[in-house]
């Protein structure tokens, strides 16, 4: 465009509405929902004159506003008085949600109201999602419409928090902000950051230089997954630590985002790395080294006066730095193994009167919250900080599930709910063979969506203490800042809104168009999301018919069942396919004749069992229904490299009886079970099972070893026909006692733990 031009186009652009390319005007999609929208006729139209007035003091918000505006109208904007074409912040006292704000847009002004500054910034947050898309995508000066709305909005939650493992991965400045400026788009207020583990000591302590020196940096990382056998280790040296200057500067940024930091110093246990850099604090003689591969390590620090010092030394600098009101402490997965067998812990346990090690960690915990609690900060830890009695002031992340977080609750403490079940954003999030490699489980954004971070079990009363969400992301199989984002997103979007939106106004559709729409928002931020929604998935019904669907609207589903790649010509997926025979299903997500997501395949396997009656004595666990009972004979077998898809059942430390009961009689050669094994995540195969067949003339039982090795599938293949005389029985029933493994051995993950049996497909041939 010449100069020229662009002095002619302002001269007339407040006459004539032409010049720049016009944009059409979008129905609202803001995600978090606001908790009510409406659209009005008509629509506020940014021009070249448009203003932004500050009628109180809503300075932070309105200045944030205005660098969002500048760098992308490309044009400085004035804060001045006006009547008309303007964005006007306004103070109401009416609005007494802390953090509510209302909007309310005509042809005249953007009327935005708050009664604090923060209410503001989330008002100015919706604001810039009602504008249309392709300003964030080019930076051309194009007219922009906003449409005619009434929204009155405030969260659910007061704690809407996202967490971040800095430890097992180190992750720049540059895109902690990227990711603090997420979680401000989306209402988040809370970044969790976790900032030592065995792996790494992230944060620069001046008075303790050696974590500088020796616990930021490890010799090696382990490659590929912790189940492979053998362990890789890709031997180069590995770390680094936030500066304090840098600290304050993602703080400050945080800060005008209205987003606390809370920082998590892991203790006592998850300090492999410190020990490694002050040998004196750990509690045994062993010298160890910054941990090179993932897990839970039995060293602990030694509850003794020296650690005492060094941790409050430590938290006097986190402290010094950090303003927010709670400082994170861990508490989880510390192994009492070591204290055990400790002559200093030990003593301290006699010298307290302390009945166990469990009373002992309970000790330490309180002794730090005293420390903080005199500094007017209070603690928040993992839900293992309840056992051997909660800290009296402490507020309880819930992680192992929700127990943690009733009895807190129940108790009269605070709780931040993060359950691996709808919080782990390290899972898988597709059940697709080629998404990259998780630490394992499976947690599909839909899941995620419809967690009520609320527990059934509590009163009206007692739900108070749950302060709100948070979404968590442990980064040992996220090395890069690219894969962070592959895992946060879209799931941190489904997490804002349970922590946004009260639960009556979800509603998991919509949420999907608006995904479906946010997908343009985050190419522009240039955050590299996970896209799922174009993906099929597929289920068996009651009625032995297999269904296919997809997540988002008006798109279509093409499939073949023999095995070929679907195209544009492929049979349109109307109803569901019968299962009467081996079926090989292949299926994609098309628009207009353009395949847009990944293949889904399928195999269906038409054996012996399928269909038949089964039962079994146990539920599987919450978190592994898999696709329940019948799941174990429905013909589709579990992931050979994930025990969390929708196939795989868990027990965990149960004994389990299965039966089978065949509509008629049959003739049966072979009998195929299929076991998980991944010691690391504290899932055993069994070592043998009871097998009981039902004939006509009476019972066999037969106990059946099974193999033993590293492998994560561990198959046993029982065969009848080894059996003189058995070919031409017909059984009526089968039957499995299987023993679960027992508990976990020491020197292995979740030693002293019960182990999990994940089980699935029993392949009748
Ligand atoms: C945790 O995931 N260890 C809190």
């Amino acid at each position: 465009m010449s100069a020229r031009f662009l002095i002619l186009c302002s001269l007339i652009l407040t006459l004539l509405s032409c010049r720049e390319p016009e944009i059409k005007l979008s129905s609202p999609s803001v995600i978090p929902a606001p908790q009510s929208l409406q659209v009005l006729p008509g629509r506020f139209t940014i021009d070249q004159s448009t203003v932004i007035r500050n009628a109180d003091d809503f300075t932070h918000s309105v200045n944030f506003l205005k660098s969002f505006l500048e760098v992308e109208t490309n044009r400085s904007w004035e804060t001045k008085y006006a009547t008309e074409n303007v964005i006007l912040f306004e103070f109401d006292p009416s609005i007494t949600a802390a953090e509510g704000y209302t909007i309310e847009t005509n042809a005249q002004q953007v009327l935005l109201k708050a009664s604090t500054d923060a209410g503001a910034f989330y008002a100015v947050q919706t604001l810039i999602q009602l504008l249309p898309l392709e300003l964030e995508k080019s930076k051309e000066n194009h007219l922009l419409h906003i449409p005619a709305v009434a929204i009155k909005d405030e969260p659910r939650f007061s704690y809407r928090g996202m967490h971040l493992d800095v430890s097992r991965h180190l992750f720049d400045v540059e895109f902690i902000k990227k990711y603090i400026d997420a979680m401000a788009l989306l209402k988040m207020n809370t970044f969790h950051w976790h900032l030592t583990d065995d792996q790494g000591w992230r944060i620069e302590i001046k008075r303790y230089p050696k974590l500088q020196e020796i616990a930021a940096y490890r010799d090696s990382t382990l490659m590929g997954h912790y189940n492979d056998s053998p362990r890789l280790y890709d031997t180069k040296k590995y770390g680094g630590f936030y500066t304090q200057e840098e600290i304050r500067e993602v703080i400050a940024f945080a800060k005008a985002r209205h987003i606390n930091i809370i920082p998590e110093i892991e203790m006592p246990g998850h300090a492999q790395a410190a020990i490694a850099a002050y040998p004196e604090l750990g509690c045994t003689p062993e010298k160890v080294n910054v941990a090179t591969e993932w897990g839970v390590f039995e060293t602990i620090y030694c509850p003794d006066e020296e650690t005492f010092t060094f941790l409050e030394n430590v938290l006097d600098e986190v402290m010094e730095l950090f303003p927010s009101p709670y400082i994170h402490i861990g508490g989880d997965e510390a192994p009492k193994t070591q204290w055990k067998s400790s002559p200093v812990a030990q003593q301290v346990i006699k010298e307290n009167g302390l009945k166990d090690e469990y009373e002992l960690q309970s000790y330490f915990i309180q002794r730090i919250e005293k420390y903080l609690n005199s500094k007017g900060r209070n603690i928040i830890g993992w839900d293992e900080i309840l056992e051997g009695g909660l800290a009296p002031n402490a507020t309880v992340m819930s992680w192992r599930g929700t127990t943690g977080a009733v009895e807190a609750a129940k108790s009269g403490h605070d709780v931040i709910m993060t359950p691996t079940s709808h919080s782990y954003f390290d899972y898988y999030q597709s059940e697709n063979e080629n998404e990259p490699t998780a630490i394992g489980g499976f947690l599909a954004l839909e899941k995620v969506y419809n967690f009520n971070p609320i527990p059934k079990e509590l009163t009206a009363e007692e739900a108070k203490r749950i302060i709100g969400p948070q979404g968590n992301l442990w980064t040992e199989y996220m090395t890069t800042s690219d894969q962070v984002e592959y895992m946060a997103f879209p799931r941190m979007l489904a997490m804002s809104e349970v922590a946004w939106t009260q639960a009556e106004n979800k509603n998991y559709s919509s949420f999907i168009n608006r995904v479906e729409y946010f997908h343009q928002r985050m190419e522009a931020l240039d955050i590299n999301y996970a896209n799922h929604l174009y993906e099929v998935k597929g289920f068996l019904n009651d009625q032995q018919q297999y269904k296919l669907s997809t997540a988002s609207l008006g798109k279509e589903i093409r499939f073949t069942t023999d095995g070929s790649k679907p195209t544009a010509t492929s049979a349109i997926y109307k109803q569901a396919i019968p299962f009467t025979k081996n079926l090989s299903i292949n299926a994609g997500v098309f628009k207009e004749g353009k395949l847009l997501g990944k293949v889904f395949k399928q195999q269906l396997l038409y054996h012996k069992g399928v269909g038949a009656t089964i039962t079994i004595n146990k539920e599987p666990n919450k978190s592994y229904p898999g696709s329940g009972a019948q799941g174990l004979i429905n013909g589709i077998k579990g992931s050979d490299s994930r025990y969390g898809d929708s196939e795989w059942l868990g027990f965990w430390g149960d004994d389990i009886e299965i039966e089978i009961t065949f509509k008629e009689p049959i003739l049966v050669d072979e009998i195929k079970l299929r076991f998980y094994n991944a010691t690391g995540q504290w899932v055993y195969a069994p070592e043998k099972y009871y097998i009981f067949l039902e004939t006509k003339n009476g019972m066999i039982s037969d106990l059946v070893g099974l193999p033993k090795n590293d492998n994560t599938l561990i198959l046993s293949n029982y065969n009848l026909k080894r059996f003189k005389g058995f070919e031409n029985k017909k059984i009526n029933s089968l039957k499995f006692n299987i023993p679960n493994y027992g508990i976990i051995p020491e020197g292995k993950q979740g030693a002293g733990n019960k182990a999990w049996t994940f089980i699935d497909e029993i392949i009748i041939n």
